[in-house]
């Protein structure tokens, strides 16, 4: 693996449980390739694309809501991204935007011998997805397509802009040939016994499992997630990916249960105390500060610890920590600024669920802090302070699940992260 690594994240909100990590990460093993691929927590895509640029992130997987704000920021454009006025992967150096979800779509469909020529479809749902299968089945001649969702006024309003059938109730899906659903849970909405053996359901979501009683023949939203994503395999490296083994992958990760536990991770005066504290109030979590744990301990101060018994000394006080907690459940972790200048606690937090790398700039984290109580920076001058930064930055990415970007309000990015494991 010798090739340069390639960062990558996916953008959405909310995100923490998308599964693009999971597979991008999968298929770097599997062709032995150098991607590093995260989540960013955002509800602004300006921030996204400043954070990304700070990273050196190369490439974005752009998800709701954000795929049709992503085309206005984008300098370049593929045919796809103009179709249907969203973005789906985005090229973060030359600002180039692709569209990759009708590929995707027409993937299952080839693959499977499914035509939608002549065929009455249903689609669940009112939003950007729909809105983009309507556009995408248009141009299979002769359908018939319907929209049904559970906001009424929103089915109706895009209905009349697509020029589709709109249903305010369906009792009976038997006239439907295909179903596509971009719902949570399309068997809240139809009754699936009404459903022909014949009929197809498409289901962009990916966290409902193919079930006995499912007598219609049913793809799920790995489908979807694996041949959109194929594409880029094929423009980055050359490489298109086995479709039935990163299934059955992805399957398996889908079924793992959540430990329940939230690490954050970054630069001293990044935020992860204040947040921390905040999150687990509202969470109703615990909240270990492994700085805290290691004072109470010693019975000491940072400053002191380090002065006493030395900075190696308490970095392996900090990896300690954190294979105590490895188990924990219900639990957030905040940790010290340094704690991955330890290979020990790199390797452990590689293997803890949820890392979250809380960013701010530095210039913002270092106005946050009161710099006598850090005994690394105080004994640094700015340059210095600087390259630790940077340093430090990549150690984060490395270890990190996911990101967020901490420049603004505090109170914004503790929703934020709150929204996404409520
Ligand atoms: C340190 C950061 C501090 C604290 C100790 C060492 C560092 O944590 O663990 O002073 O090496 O940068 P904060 O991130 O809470 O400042």
């Amino acid at each position: 693996m010798n090739s340069k690594m390639i960062r990558m994240a996916v953008v959405g909100n909310p995100i923490a449980h998308s599964l693009s990590p999971n597979l991008f990460n999968h298929w770097a093993n599997e062709y032995n390739l150098n991607i590093s691929y995260k989540r960013i927590f955002t509800n602004d895509v300006e921030d996204a694309i400043n954070l990304s640029s700070n990273l050196r992130i190369d490439y974005l997987n752009v998800t709701a809501p954000f795929k049709n704000q992503f085309f206005k920021f984008a300098e370049k454009r593929d045919l796809s991204s103009y179709v249907y006025f969203a973005v789906n992967f985005f090229n973060c150096k030359n600002k180039s935007a692709f569209n990759f979800d009708a590929i995707g779509l027409s993937s299952i469909l080839s693959k499977n011998n499914i035509s939608l020529k002549e065929k009455k479809i249903l689609i669940i749902g009112a939003g950007d997805t729909a809105s983009l299968i309507i556009d995408f089945i248009k141009q299979f001649k002769n359908n018939e397509i319907s929209i049904y969702n559970r906001t009424i006024n929103k089915a109706k309003k895009l209905s009349h802009i697509k020029r589709v059938n709109f249903i305010e109730k369906i009792d009976n899906t038997s006239g439907f040939d295909v179903i596509f659903s971009t719902i949570p849970d399309f068997r809240e909405m139809i009754n699936q016994s009404t459903i022909r053996k014949d009929a197809i359901v498409i289901d962009l979501n990916y966290s409902i499992k193919k079930n006995d009683d499912f007598q219609f023949k049913y793809f799920d939203g790995l489908h979807w997630l694996i041949y959109q994503a194929m594409p880029v395999m094929i423009m980055l490296y050359q490489t298109l990916p086995h479709f039935d083994e990163t299934y059955n992958y992805l399957s398996e990760i889908n079924n793992l249960p959540k430990n329940n536990q939230i690490t954050l991770i970054g630069f001293s005066g990044s935020g992860k105390s204040s947040i921390g504290k905040e999150l687990a109030n509202r969470m109703n979590f615990d909240l270990y500060d492994t700085d805290e744990i290691i004072e109470n301990y010693t019975g000491l101060e940072i400053p002191l610890i380090f002065e006493k018994y030395g900075v190696d000394y308490f970095r392996n006080l900090e990896a300690k920590v954190l294979e105590y907690f490895a188990e924990y459940k219900n639990v957030i972790i905040a940790t010290g600024g340094g704690i991955i200048e330890n290979q020990k606690s790199i390797n452990i937090l590689k293997n803890y669920n949820d890392v979250i790398y809380i960013y701010s700039d530095l210039e913002q984290s270092l106005s946050r802090i009161n710099i006598d109580s850090k005994p690394i920076l105080k004994n640094s001058n700015n340059a210095e302070i600087e390259n630790l930064f940077t340093q430090r930055s990549d150690k984060y990415f490395e270890v990190c699940n996911s990101i967020i970007y901490n420049n603004h309000d505090i109170d914004e990015t503790i929703k934020l992260i709150y929204e996404n494991y409520r």
